[in-house]
């Protein structure tokens, strides 16, 4: 079994990619919904949750974790991996290197949770993989959990959208990098304003790529799906059409369960 989490609904974005490349593939999806959003939280208590989460995914016998979420990446996928040396681990992190590899004005942003965007991780991302281009990083507070309330075709917050990519697009960025796995279902309102002038960068193929090679004996099953949540689970069965993922509520198996971590 391949067990996804993040702290919500963002990581349902890579979960598809995932259940796309693995149809045969038992999947379980587990949203970190009493603490969402972590993007605000300090490192610490994301560290312990991620912790908490991992053992207890491991418990439930998962043979690859996927961190579908690039905050608790930053976070705590090392502590992770050190203390389950054995098992496979995929983190998900800004697409920096693309991003800047296809960049031609030689200008890209990255748009990222509070969190993410002051991290050490991205700063060496960008050390490591941007060199002789501009990073803009640009944290977004409040827009994961916009994604939660499953509003983000409201309005204002189009216009909040806006207001914040904006200067960054007037600036030459070429490249806008979703920073975070929420951002994903912000697609149809930054890929308007993107049009024409940047390309949106998501990782969500590339990690499911990632957990094709890594996956093993974790790629045979009989490709179902379960879905857990720290706080109300019967909102993943609503999500997932309102989010355009209509098709993975057809895999899942059962109702969403309460999972007590
Ligand atoms: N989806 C998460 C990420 O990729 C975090 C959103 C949040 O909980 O703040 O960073």
């Amino acid at each position: 079994m391949i067990a996804i989490f993040d702290s919500g609904l963002g990581g349902l974005s890579v979960l598809a990619a995932i259940a796309r490349a693995l149809p045969r593939a038992d999947l379980a999806y587990l949203a970190d919904t009493a603490h969402v959003p972590y993007g605000s939280k300090p490192e610490g208590f994301i560290r312990g949750r991620v912790m908490a989460i991992g053992e207890h995914l491991v418990n439930e016998g998962c043979g690859l974790l996927v961190v579908a979420c690039n905050t608790a990446t930053v976070a705590a996928v090392r502590a992770l991996r050190e203390r389950f040396p054995q098992l496979p681990i995929v983190g998900v992190e800004p697409g920096v290197k693309p991003a800047a590899a296809a960049s031609r004005t030689k200008r890209i942003a990255v748009l990222a949770t509070e969190a993410t965007a002051k991290s050490e991780r991205l700063a060496t991302l960008i050390r490591e993989h941007a060199a002789g281009v501009e990073v803009l990083v640009e944290p977004c507070p409040g827009w994961a959990t916009r994604v939660e309330a499953l509003h983000a075709d409201d309005r204002g917050f189009a216009a909040e959208i806006a207001a914040r990519v904006e200067p960054l697009l007037a600036a030459g960025a070429d490249r806008l990098v979703l920073g975070c796995t929420h951002y994903s279902f912000l697609a149809p309102v930054l890929a308007p304003l993107a049009a024409g002038r940047a390309e949106l960068v998501d990782v969500a193929d590339a990690v499911a790529r990632q957990c094709l090679r890594l996956a093993g004996g974790a790629a045979e099953g009989s490709g179902r799906l379960q879905l857990h949540a720290t706080a109300q689970p019967e909102r993943l069965r609503v999500a997932l059409p309102a989010l355009g993922l209509g098709w993975l509520a057809e895999r899942a198996h059962g109702q969403p369960v309460l999972a007590r971590v």
